[in-house]
């Protein structure tokens, strides 16, 4: 898997235009799903552009309230795709933790359909029963994730199981980018508060997928190979830890 990805919610105003933008830039990761609207643009992106397709992640999830395996077959068609790279339920659901929608996605899974398949928002605890219950560990986990939202719990659990942890709305949507504590880190590594998060991501071995739809907030997003966040401050960085959510609630906890 890419460790940056191109998060597609709300992109639904030439997406296709975006998408081709985002991967001639050098994205190989887009993270889509069957209720973002975004899926046929991405497909004809991938289309036009044609790159390997061995050489392109696309994610994309199923709802709680769908059969997961068909749902997956739609999100194939709308993309134009013969197989997903990763598929995720895209919330656990408010009773038990998805074992139809679970095994719908093995079955999607062993045919081919799909690479991978894994959970968005799930519980230490419900992670812990889906495995017991079925024998199949997710291969990623996507949850919010931020300096100003995370649990290193979470990190340290899906670690010790090999669960590779996705961050969805690492730039909490734009709400904490003009925090001051972010904001005097950033100036000494001279880089932007966003390119600072996802570098915390990246040092974390989690998976960023922001979402930028403006090309030059695309370019910037990808400018954070060429430095290390220091220990102090990648401390300083998980101290500012208060649980936020650009969503409401960091539905994990
Ligand atoms: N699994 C789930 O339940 C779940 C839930 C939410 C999101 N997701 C996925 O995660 C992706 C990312 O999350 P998100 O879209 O909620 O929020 P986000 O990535 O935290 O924030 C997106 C916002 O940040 C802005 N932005 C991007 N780069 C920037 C930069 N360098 N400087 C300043 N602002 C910047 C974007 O503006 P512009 O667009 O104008 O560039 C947009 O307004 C989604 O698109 C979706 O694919 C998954």
């Amino acid at each position: 898997m890419p460790v940056l990805g191109l998060g597609t919610w709300m992109l639904t105003s030439h997406t296709r235009d975006l998408v081709a933008n985002a991967l001639r830039l050098g994205y190989r990761m887009i993270d889509t799903s069957g209720d973002y609207h975004t899926q046929s643009g991405i497909g004809i992106a991938l289309t036009e552009l044609a790159p390997p397709r061995d050489e392109i992640f696309i994610t994309s999830k199923v709802e709680t309230d769908q059969d997961a395996y068909q749902s997956t077959c739609r999100n194939l068609e709308e993309l134009g795709l013969d197989y997903l790279d990763l598929v995720l339920i895209h919330e656990a659901p408010d009773k038990g933790v998805g074992e139809d929608l679970w095994r719908g996605l093995i079955r999607a899974r062993d045919e081919g359909k799909a690479r991978d398949i894994g959970v968005c928002s799930y519980k230490i605890a419900q992670l812990q029963e889906l495995v017991d219950l079925t024998g199949e560990v997710p291969a990623v986990h996507q949850v919010e994730w931020s300096p100003f939202g995370h649990s290193l719990d979470m990190l340290s659990f899906c670690a010790a199981h090999e669960i590779q942890l996705q961050a969805y709305s690492p730039l909490t949507r734009g709400k904490r980018l003009e925090d001051e504590r972010l904001l005097r880190i950033a100036a000494k590594y001279e880089k932007t508060p966003a390119q600072l998060i996802l570098r915390w991501n990246l040092q974390h071995g989690v998976v960023p997928i922001p979402k930028a739809g403006r090309a030059d907030h695309q370019q910037e997003n990808l400018e954070i190979f060429d430095f290390d966040i220091e220990a102090i401050d990648m401390a300083t960085l998980d101290g500012l830890n208060e649980q936020f959510s650009a969503l409401e609630k960091l539905e994990y906890l």
